[in-house]
C-alpha cells in the first residue's frame, strides 16, 4: 500500500498544479541569439535535472548607495570600508524570500524533503522532473548543442507567478544554459581565456634600440623612466610592507621568470632576483619555465615587468586563475576572493567560467577556490570581452559583485580594450532582419566592452606619446597598433558620479552619429574612466626587448600609482582608496589629471569617438599626476 502512496498522490497533485499556474505570471528571463547553441532534442517528461535557484539577494538595490557612503569624496563616511562578514550580512535573502519561494514550490508537490537550502541561504537545490519543471516555469525544455560540441539542458525563456518572481534572481539551467555539462567534446581543448577575455598586448615586430638610459626616445619605446616622467611617479617609492597589490592571469597566460630577471636587470637591478608571489587559483600554476611565446607570456610578462618595477620593492601577488585545461574567468576570481559570491551567489555558467573540480581530463581536480584569499587592495586586470557575449544577468550579477569588493576597499582596474568602438579582434554589432543580435565583422553598431559597461569597476584606456613629441608635450589617444577602447554600455544604466562630465561631453562635442550606431540617450554607462600610455613598451621576452602595445599595457601602470597612493595613506593612518571612480570625476580632482585632448579611437567603419577637453568616450578624464592625484586622496579622510 505505501508504495502506492505517491501514484495516488499524482492526480491530486495535478489539481493543486492548477491553482498554482493561476496566479498571475510575468516572464523571467529570455536567452540572447548570441550564444552558438541549437535546440538538438525535446527532453522527455520523466527525465531529472537538478535545479538551483538563486535567491533575491537583500539590499542590492542600495548597492550603489552603500558603495558611494564609503567611496565618494563628499560623504562624512568616506573609506569607512566594510569588513567581508559585514557584506555577507548585508546581501543574505530575507527569511520571507526564502519562505516565499519554499511555499511556492510545496504547491507543486516539491516538499521540503526533497529541497535543499544552502547554509547562507542563497541557493534552493532539487531534482525534478521535466514534466514538473515545464509546469513550474511554464516553457519546454530541450537539449542544446553548442558549436564546440558541448551540450546543455536548457529552454527558451521562463516566466514566473508574479509574487515569486521579486524573490528569485536566477534559474539553473534555464536560459544561461549553466546546467550540468551532460557531453563534452574531449577530442577539443576548450580555454575560455585564450580568444574571448585577452586584450593583448599586441606587438609591432620591431624591437627598441638598446639605449635606455634616458627619457628622450620615449615617442618610440617607453620604459619605466618615460612613465615617471610623464606622470611624475617617485622613483623610489618608501615600503610599505601593510600594503598589497595583484594582478590577475588567466591560464594559459603566464610570465617567464628569466624574461622578469632580464627585464629588472636594465630597468630595476634592485629586484632583479624578485619574482610575483603566487596566489593559485583553480589550480592555476606558473607554467612557463620554458619560452611559450608572446602569444602566452607577452602579457605577464607585461603586467609583472612594469607593476612591479614601478611600485618597489612592493610585494607584488600573481592570481594565477585556472588550469591549463580549462581556463578561467573573473567570476573564478571572485569566487577565490569572497566566500560567499562562490557559496550563495555561486552557480558558475559552464559557457563562461571555469568549472572545479575540472571535470575534463587532465584537468585540476582539486576543490573549487573559494574564499581563498583577502582581496589586494588593487587588482590590476588586462583581460576582458564584449558585453554582447554575456545575458544582462550575468553581467548585472558579476558587477554587484564587484560593488561589493569596492565596499571592501578594492580598487579594480580593467584595461578598456583595444579596438576603440569595436569589440575584441575588431568586431562589432549586426542586428539580423528578424531581431537576433550577432558579433561579425560586417556589424555596424559599436561593440562595447565587458565589464566596463559595469559602474562599479575602472576602465583604463590608452594614451600615447606622440612621434616626434616628448615626455614634455601633452599626450595624444593612443594611435599605433591599438586604439583606446571606449563607448557606451548597452546594459548599464549611467552612474551619478559621470552624470556631469558626460553631459557635458555631448553639450560640447556631440558626436556625429545617431541612435542606430551608439546608445546616445545620455543615460547609459560611459567608459573608459581614466588613462595612461598605452604605445611602444619596452618589455622583456623570450629572451630579447620587443615593443608591445595596450591597454593592457596602460591598466598595471595605473595600477601602480594607485598603489603607491595607498603606500601613502595607510602610512597616515588612513584606509586603502577602494572604489575611486566617484573620486577621479570629482571637480577637485580635476587638476590632478593630464586632460587628453587629441586622437580617436576608430572602429566599425566610422573615425569613433574623439579625445576633446574634459571627459571623453577614448581617454576618461586623463591621465594621472602623481603629485596631485596623491595630494587629493591625502586630502580625504
Ligand atoms: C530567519 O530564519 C532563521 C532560521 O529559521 C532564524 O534563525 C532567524 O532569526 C530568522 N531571521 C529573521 C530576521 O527573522
Ligand atoms: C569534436 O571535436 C573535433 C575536433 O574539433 C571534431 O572533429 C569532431 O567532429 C567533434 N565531435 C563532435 C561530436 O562534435
Ligand atoms: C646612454 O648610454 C650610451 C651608451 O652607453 C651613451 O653613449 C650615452 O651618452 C648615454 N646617454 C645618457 C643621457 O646618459
Ligand atoms: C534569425 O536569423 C538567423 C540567420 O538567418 C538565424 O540563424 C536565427 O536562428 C534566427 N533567429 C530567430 C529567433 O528566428
Ligand atoms: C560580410 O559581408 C560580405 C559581403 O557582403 C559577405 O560576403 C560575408 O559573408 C559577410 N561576412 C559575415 C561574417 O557576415
Ligand atoms: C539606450 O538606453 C536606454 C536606457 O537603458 C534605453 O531606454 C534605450 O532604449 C536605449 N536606446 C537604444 C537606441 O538602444
Amino acid at each position: 500500500m505505501f508504495s502506492l502512496v505517491p501514484l495516488l498522490l499524482l492526480p491530486l497533485l495535478g489539481i493543486l498544479n492548477v491553482a498554482a499556474i493561476n496566479h498571475p505570471r510575468a516572464l523571467h528571463e529570455k536567452r540572447t541569439g548570441t550564444v552558438k547553441l541549437r535546440q538538438h532534442r525535446r527532453l522527455s517528461p520523466r527525465e531529472i535535472v537538478p535545479i538551483q535557484i538563486g535567491l533575491k539577494q537583500l539590499n542590492t538595490h542600495r548597492i550603489e548607495e552603500l558603495l558611494y557612503a564609503v567611496s565618494d569624496p563628499v560623504s562624512p563616511n568616506y573609506g569607512k570600508h566594510y569588513q567581508p562578514d559585514e557584506v555577507v550580512e548585508l546581501f543574505a535573502p530575507s527569511n520571507e524570500t526564502v519562505d516565499a519561494v519554499t511555499a511556492w514550490l510545496q504547491e507543486h508537490g516539491i516538499g521540503e524533503d526533497r529541497v535543499v537550502l544552502s547554509q547562507s541561504r542563497g541557493w534552493i537545490k532539487f531534482p525534478a522532473a521535466v514534466d514538473e519543471l515545464e509546469r513550474l516555469l511554464d516553457t519546454t525544455y530541450h537539449l542544446y548543442q553548442h558549436q564546440d560540441g558541448s551540450e546543455h539542458v536548457g529552454c527558451e525563456e521562463y516566466s514566473l507567478p508574479v509574487h515569486i518572481k521579486e524573490h528569485i534572481e536566477i534559474i539553473h539551467p534555464t536560459v544561461n544554459m549553466g546546467g550540468k555539462r551532460k557531453i563534452f567534446n574531449h577530442s577539443k581543448k576548450r580555454s575560455l581565456n585564450k580568444g574571448s577575455l585577452l586584450r593583448g598586448p599586441k606587438t609591432n615586430g620591431k624591437k627598441p634600440s638598446q639605449t635606455f638610459n634616458d627619457t628622450a626616445n620615449c615617442d618610440s619605446q617607453i620604459t619605466p623612466d618615460c612613465l615617471r616622467a610623464l606622470y611624475q611617479i617617485p622613483a623610489t617609492p618608501e615600503p610599505n610592507p601593510k600594503n598589497t597589490f595583484a594582478i590577475l592571469e588567466l591560464t594559459p597566460q603566464s610570465y617567464v621568470a628569466e624574461d622578469l630577471k632580464n627585464f629588472f636587470t636594465e630597468f630595476a637591478p634592485s629586484i632583479e632576483n624578485t619574482l610575483p608571489k603566487l596566489i593559485s587559483i583553480d589550480g592555476g600554476t606558473v607554467t612557463a619555465d620554458t619560452l611559450t611565446g608572446f602569444d602566452i607570456n607577452g602579457e605577464s610578462d607585461l603586467d609583472f615587468e612594469y607593476g612591479m618595477s614601478l611600485t618597489a620593492p612592493q610585494l607584488v601577488q600573481l592570481y594565477q586563475a585556472g588550469d591549463d585545461v580549462e581556463g578561467a574567468s573573473f567570476n573564478n576570481m571572485l569566487d577565490a576572493l569572497d566566500k560567499s559570491f562562490c557559496t550563495f551567489e555561486g552557480g558558475d555558467d559552464p559557457n563562461d567560467d571555469g568549472i572545479y573540480p575540472d571535470p575534463l581530463p587532465g584537468g585540476f581536480k582539486g576543490k573549487e577556490s573559494c574564499g581563498i584569499v583577502k582581496p589586494a587592495n588593487v587588482i590590476s586586470i588586462s583581460y576582458g570581452a564584449d558585453e554582447v557575449e554575456f545575458t544582462d544577468f550575468y553581467q548585472i550579477r558579476e558587477c554587484q559583485e564587484h560593488a561589493k569588493l569596492g565596499m571592501m576597499g578594492v580598487t579594480v582596474l580593467y584595461a578598456s580594450g583595444d579596438n576603440g568602438v569595436a569589440g575584441n579582434g575588431g568586431v562589432c554589432i549586426e542586428k539580423l532582419a528578424n531581431g537576433t543580435v550577432i558579433e561579425s565583422v560586417n556589424g555596424t553598431i559599436f561593440n562595447p566592452s565587458f565589464p566596463e559597461g559595469c559602474p562599479f569597476v575602472t576602465g583604463v584606456g590608452a594614451t600615447q606619446v606622440d612621434p616626434g613629441s616628448t615626455v614634455n608635450d601633452p599626450e595624444g589617444a593612443a594611435q599605433q597598433v591599438i586604439f583606446s577602447g571606449g563607448g557606451f554600455s548597452n546594459v548599464f544604466a549611467i552612474p551619478e558620479y559621470q552624470k556631469a562630465q558626460v553631459d557635458h561631453f555631448f553639450a560640447a562635442h556631440n558626436p556625429p552619429y545617431s541612435a542606430a550606431v551608439f546608445n546616445n540617450s545620455r543615460t547609459v554607462r560611459a567608459y573608459p574612466d581614466v588613462s595612461a600610455n598605452g604605445v611602444n613598451y619596452v618589455i622583456a621576452i623570450d629572451g630579447e626587448f620587443a615593443l608591445v602595445f595596450g591597454t593592457s599595457a596602460a591598466t598595471p601602470v595605473f595600477a601602480s600609482v594607485i598603489t603607491l597612493i595607498n603606500a601613502e595613506r595607510l602610512r597616515v593612518g588612513k584606509s586603502p582608496v577602494g572604489f575611486i571612480n566617484p573620486a577621479v570625476y570629482s571637480s577637485s580632482f580635476k587638476e590632478a589629471f593630464n586632460d587628453i585632448k587629441h586622437g580617436d579611437n576608430p572602429g566599425c567603419g566610422t573615425n569613433g569617438f574623439t579625445a576633446v577637453e574634459g571627459w571623453d568616450p577614448v581617454t576618461g578624464v586623463g591621465t594621472p599626476i602623481f603629485p596631485k592625484l596623491l595630494e587629493q586622496f591625502l586630502r580625504l579622510p
